[in-house]
């Protein structure tokens, strides 16, 4: 095939030799937010731009680097979403789903877009599950959504699981820390990349996110913002960490985990595999208590996370190949050119009656479609010629 037809790079085709995996880890989300008590919503796949610059912060790497963005006819600025968690929040105050309740849990299962460079485990378009909890502010549903997300991949069949677990606090003791921030990197301004002189003055925390060896190295010795937490986050901190203690969660506290997205604050938390290498992170999330006000709602606490799904299916590799669902029982074989348009009814009709049945369509030899009966595992044939159209048997 011609270059210019082929996919697009980051892109994967998923071919049936694969759709059972993805089936398999579809259903298993499915059942298990059912019983969690998380309500499904799908949200389309394209949004305002604005939407995406607001919450998840313009300095942020998917903001500035890796959209989607396009304007549409009416040259409004449409971006194909990178991620759900506005698109959700939107969703839930345009459609005043507080209506229902003081607590809404939500859950996803969707396609994502991020212009970022592929490699294993980093796609293009990519696929997430992943839950919102909208209403309560405290600890306990913190504690619910990582046992969640950690008890759903256990239930996927994945075991070395490391929970990363920290807190990046309020906007205020964030707004504290980031002068320290600033005060202690002051002095390597020179070392740093252009796009991080730049953060140094709008959002130092970015630089915390950097991805470049020198930076790392400048960061490692940086004062670490769970030092600056108030009390009241720090209290919320520690009941988080003891109630996963209680649920049985191991977690590492990893003070310097910075999410790429700026809407977080108190909790934030990764689970990470070791097969994974670089993309290290099969889930990530936290707390967002101020985005549902920044997007015009009114101000609710929320915590959320999303999981990778192309990430899981890495993991899993090829044990979770399991045999085809829906094992072929019937194949109808036409012994005569003329039992051929019968035989189509027939097989129709045990299909209506729930039987998985097929028939070829390639006017093959009778020879020719036994072999297909065999090949494709079918546990009988159904076999009609002139006898049998004759004698409607
Ligand atoms: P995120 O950390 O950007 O968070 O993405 C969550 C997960 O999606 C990652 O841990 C990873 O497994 C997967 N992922 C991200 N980018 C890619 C990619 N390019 N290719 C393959 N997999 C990828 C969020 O998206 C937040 N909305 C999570 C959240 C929900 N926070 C609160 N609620």
């Amino acid at each position: 095939m011609p270059q210019e037809f082929q996919s697009i790079k980051g892109t994967k085709d998923i071919l049936p030799s694969d759709t059972g995996q993805w089936r398999r880890v579809e259903t298993i989300v499915h059942e298990f937010m059912a019983k969690w008590g998380y309500d499904e919503i799908r949200t389309p796949v394209f949004e305002r731009t604005g939407l995406f610059a607001r919450s998840i912060g313009k300095d942020s790497d998917i903001v500035s680097k890796q959209m989607y963005t396009f304007p549409d006819q009416g040259k409004t600025s449409l971006t194909l979403k990178p991620e759900l968690t506005a698109p959700v929040m939107r969703a839930y105050i345009q459609h005043n789903l507080v209506r229902s309740g003081p607590l809404t849990k939500l859950y996803y299962i969707d396609s994502l877009f991020r212009q970022e460079r592929p490699q294993a485990g980093r796609l293009r378009q990519f696929h997430q599950y992943g839950v919102e909890a909208i209403g309560s502010p405290y600890p306990e549903q913190d504690a619910e959504v990582i046992a969640l997300a950690y008890k759903l991949l256990q239930n996927l069949g994945i075991e070395n699981l490391t929970l990363l677990l920290s807190s990046i606090g309020s906007k205020e003791c964030r707004s504290r820390y980031r002068q320290v921030l600033a005060d202690y990197l002051s002095p390597y301004r020179e070392k740093l990349s252009p796009i991080s002189q730049k953060r140094l003055t709008s959002n130092p925390l970015r630089i915390l996110d950097t991805k470049e060896p020198e930076e790392i190295e400048i960061i490692r010795n940086a004062p670490h913002l769970v030092e600056y937490l108030d009390e009241e986050d720090r209290d919320h901190y520690e009941a988080v960490k003891e109630l996963l203690t209680q649920l049985d969660i191991p977690f590492v506290q990893a003070p310097t985990l910075i999410r790429g997205l700026d809407y977080y604050s108190k909790t934030t938390f990764e689970i990470t595999h070791p097969e994974l290498g670089a993309q290290n992170a099969l889930c990530g999330g936290g707390r967002y208590d101020d985005l549902i006000g920044d997007l015009g709602g009114e101000s609710t606490p929320a915590v959320g996370f999303a999981a990778g799904i192309e990430r899981i299916l890495l993991v899993l590799g090829d044990s979770s190949r399991g045999s085809q669902e829906g094992q072929l029982r019937i194949y109808g074989v036409a012994a005569s050119e003329s039992a051929r348009e019968a035989l189509a009814r027939v097989v129709m009709n045990l299909r209506s009656e729930g039987v998985t049945a097929d028939v070829d369509t390639l006017r093959r030899s009778l020879k020719a479609q036994m072999r297909e009966a065999n090949r494709l595992n079918a546990t009988h044939a159904v076999i009609m010629g002139e006898e049998e159209l004759k004698t409607h048997t």
